[in-house]
């Protein structure tokens, strides 16, 4: 079975706009995979509808990579701003029954460079540092479906870099990390990379299959 298979998925909104339309595409391995498309090209919508956040109109999603854990990083507003960098950790530890979440938490913190960072709140730390706390809580949970909306465009080249490296490393224990972005760089991180235009399929790169 593929990691994810999607056949002729649509999204449409209840005030009839078109999100995505008739998208279909197999990935069969674990890794990072890129997903570009203009602005309004349904990117967020794609990204959603696999995540489950918004349920398709139509069309068939499957594979092994939704039987496990998911993990969101949006571009902004990843963590509770009232919690500490280690509290935003520990709190979705504990909600998907992590087993020596403090531990784990304070291990993961000093993988990401942020151990002497523990007890700041978010305002108190860089954009980057945020998306690293937002990294953290996939490794934490586990996830083998990391689903991450423009996750590095308000950072700069080198801690985009960074978040980039991290949910690499993620994918290489496992894990199915889409990425949707506008920027080309990323392209190095990518084993597959899909195409959209207005809200359909423009072109398929790499290790992502065409589905007829
Ligand atoms: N909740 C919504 N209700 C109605 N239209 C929406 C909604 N969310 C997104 N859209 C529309 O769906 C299309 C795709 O949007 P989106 O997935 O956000 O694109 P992208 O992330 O590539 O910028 C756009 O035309 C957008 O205006
Ligand atoms: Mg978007």
């Amino acid at each position: 079975m593929a990691e994810l298979f999607l056949k002729n998925v649509s999204k449409i909104f209840e005030d009839g706009t078109v999100g995505i339309e008739e998208i279909s595409f197999a990935i069969d391995k674990a890794g990072v995979f890129g997903l570009f498309g203009p602005s309004g090209s349904g990117k967020s919508t794609l990204i959603n509808v696999i995540g489950r956040i918004e349920k398709p109109t139509r069309g068939e999603i499957s594979g092994n990579a939704l039987k496990k854990r998911r993990a969101f990083i949006f571009q902004n507003l990843n963590l509770v701003e009232d919690l500490s960098a280690l509290e935003n950790l520990e709190i979705v530890g504990r909600l998907c029954k992590v087993k020596d979440v403090k531990k784990k938490s304070f291990e993961i913190l000093d993988r990401l460079g942020l151990l002497n960072k523990a007890n700041k709140k978010p305002r108190e730390l860089s954009g980057g540092e945020r998306q690293r706390v937002a990294v953290g809580r996939a490794i934490l949970v586990e996830a083998g479906l990391i689903l991450a909306d423009e996750p590095t465009a308000s950072l700069g080249p080198t801690e985009g870099r960074r978040v980039m490296e991290l949910l690499l490393e993620i994918s290489k224990l496992g894990a199915l990390v889409l990425v949707a972005t506008h920027d080309r760089e990323l392209s190095q991180y990518f084993l597959g990379e899909i195409y959209l235009k207005g809200g359909r399929i423009e072109g398929l790169r790499g290790e992502v299959r065409g589905v007829k």
